[in-house]
This record gives C-alpha cells, sequence and structure tokens, in this order.
C-alpha cells in the first residue's frame, strides 16, 4: 500500500456537442439518451457511486440543462405518482436521485476540447485527486471498471487510467499505452500514444474512458495550447503529467459500449434489453427472426 489521498470526487464532461448523434442531439444531449429505461449518463454515474465516490461534477454546457434536472426532484410529477399510489415508481425515482449536495454543476462556455472540460472542473475538485468518466462509455462488468480502478489506485497510487485490449490491426484509432512491470490488476504504464501510426503501436491496450487522475493535471492543462483537432486535449496534458508522476493501466475485462457512436448505442441497447427478464420473452424470437432474415 503507497501513500495516496482518497478518492471522492469524480468528474462528468458532458458539454460536448455530440454531432454524431443529430438530428437528436438538437434538442437532447446525447447523454440523455435512454439504453432502455435509464439515460446513458445514469449508467455511468451508477458506476461512480459503485466505486464510492462521494460527489458528482458535472461539466455542462449550451443545452445541457436538462441533466441538472434529471438529477433533482420532480416535484408535480412525484406528487402525481403519490396521488395515484405508484410506489414502486416513487421507489425506483428516489433510489436514483444523488445526495443533497453531493452533485455540482458547472459551465464550459465553449467546446473546446476534453482537457478544457476537465479544467473547468477545477475549483470544485480542488486539491484533491478525482475520477473522470467519459459520460457516453457504458461499461458492464460483474465488478465496476471504476471500483477496479480504485482498487489499483489503493495499492499504487499515482494516476490510474483503465485499458482495454483491441485487435492490434486496429490501434491506430485509440489512445495506446506500453506495457511495463506487471501489477495487481494491471501494469505500469511506460509511455502513451495519441492514434499511433500503422504498425507502430507499442501495444494493443487502449484507453478506454476512465481515469483516475491526481490534482497537478489543472495547472497542466491551464497553459497547455490546443493540439489535434484545434481542441485542448486530454492526453496531451496526462503526458506532460507522465514525466513527473507514474501512470499505472487498469487492464478492464468487461464489455464496454461506446454510446457516444450508432452502433455501440444500439449495441447497448440489445444487450441490456436481453439481460431484462421483463422484456427478453416479448423480445427474444423477434430478435432471431431479424438475425436470421440478415444470413
Ligand atoms: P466526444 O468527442 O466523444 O464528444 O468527447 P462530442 O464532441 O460530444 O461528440 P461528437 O464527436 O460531436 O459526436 C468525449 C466526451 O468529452 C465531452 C463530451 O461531452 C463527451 O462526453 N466533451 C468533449 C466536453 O465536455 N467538452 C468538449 O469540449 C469536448
Amino acid at each position: 500500500m503507497v501513500q495516496h489521498s482518497k478518492l471522492r470526487k469524480a468528474v462528468f464532461p458532458v458539454a460536448g456537442l455530440g454531432t454524431r448523434f443529430l438530428p437528436a442531439t438538437k434538442a437532447v444531449p446525447k447523454e440523455m439518451l435512454t439504453v432502455v429505461d435509464k439515460p446513458v449518463i445514469q449508467y455511468v454515474v451508477d458506476e461512480a457511486a459503485e466505486a464510492g465516490i462521494e460527489h458528482f461534477v458535472f461539466v455542462t454546457g449550451r443545452g445541457k440543462g436538462v441533466i441538472e434536472d434529471y438529477f433533482d426532484i420532480q416535484f408535480e410529477l412525484e406528487q402525481t405518482l403519490k396521488a395515484r399510489n405508484k410506489n414502486a415508481e416513487l421507489t425506483l425515482l428516489s433510489g436514483l436521485l444523488p445526495k443533497a449536495g453531493s452533485a455540482s454543476f458547472t459551465r464550459q462556455q465553449e467546446p473546446l476540447g476534453l482537457g478544457h472540460a476537465v479544467w473547468c472542473a477545477r475549483d470544485i475538485v480542488g486539491d484533491e485527486p478525482f475520477a473522470l468518466l467519459l459520460p457516453d462509455m457504458i461499461m458492464r462488468a460483474e465488478k465496476g471498471c471504476l471500483k477496479g480502478m480504485v482498487e489499483l489506485y489503493e495499492k499504487a497510487g499515482g494516476n490510474v487510467i483503465a485499458v482495454e485490449e483491441c485487435a492490434p490491426d486496429q490501434a491506430h484509432k485509440y489512445g495506446i499505452v506500453g506495457v511495463g512491470e506487471q501489477l495487481e490488476g494491471g501494469f505500469r504504464i511506460t509511455e502513451m500514444v495519441e492514434k499511433p501510426a500503422k504498425g507502430t503501436a507499442p501495444s494493443n491496450f487502449f484507453i478506454n474512458g476512465r481515469y483516475i487522475l491526481q490534482p497537478e493535471i489543472f495547472a497542466i492543462l491551464e497553459t497547455q495550447e490546443r493540439g489535434a483537432g484545434n481542441e485542448i486535449q486530454l492526453t496531451d496534458g496526462m503526458l506532460k503529467l507522465a514525466k513527473t508522476q507514474p501512470f499505472a493501466g487498469y487492464h478492464f475485462k468487461g464489455q464496454t459500449f461506446d454510446c457516444g457512436a450508432k452502433d455501440g448505442f444500439i449495441l447497448a441497447n440489445v444487450s441490456f434489453a436481453i439481460e431484462r427478464a421483463d422484456i427478453r420473452p416479448t423480445i427474444e424470437e423477434p430478435l432471431k427472426a431479424l438475425l436470421a432474415a440478415l444470413k
């Protein structure tokens, strides 16, 4: 066990434009699109809560106010449910509500990139380590991805990034890490490369959207120049931080659904629906028929 500060806060950057989901995202933030009957963001907040996170920091932007409303009481709705004795629905809603004072919202006025969105959370996070969860990635595993990362963080300290394996010929599409000394649940990261040129990747472990970062990242992001896509890139900031602090990779072995992309979002819906005892019986046969018709 190394010296480390307890992880209490998690940041959810939800200020992106979601252009891949236009026209829906003209009026609905992509984080509020539903996988079965819950918004995508709820799955990610649940993962953070399971890992012991006590404070949830949302970096929002224009048109994202509905996310703040979602994590609040809906007085008229709840009064109506009470009047109609809809107790199961009331219990469901109250179980999903963050404790009073445990959610904070700040604005990224312009979508200048993920690194900039993280920097916008600096005053709320303060001088302590924090988790960063990309709110359009849903991870499914017996043990939540962030919970596994916290276990590794408690032993290794420093910064922790979740990684997964991709087919080696796909490595050029991702942020890839180099593999060093083995640790329980992961390994020391020796290098990070954003979208390496084909055939040059140091491994096939890609960064999947979950991070535990030390607060020194904020000072780095503050002065950081714009990088790829003319955006302030988180990876560029992490590369600078890695010069003075250790990074470990947590090897996540569950399923990941990229709900920021149409294919990942549709697969998440089908996959979570067939796990549900109340839905599976009515969709199983039609789904099989659809697949059979593809042959
Ligand atoms: P993405 O690039 O996947 O999100 O950023 P996007 O820009 O909303 O999506 P497309 O490509 O236009 O469809 C990863 C995460 O970082 C957040 C996004 O909301 C998303 O959750 N983000 C990105 C910000 O909060 N601010 C930014 O300036 C950029």
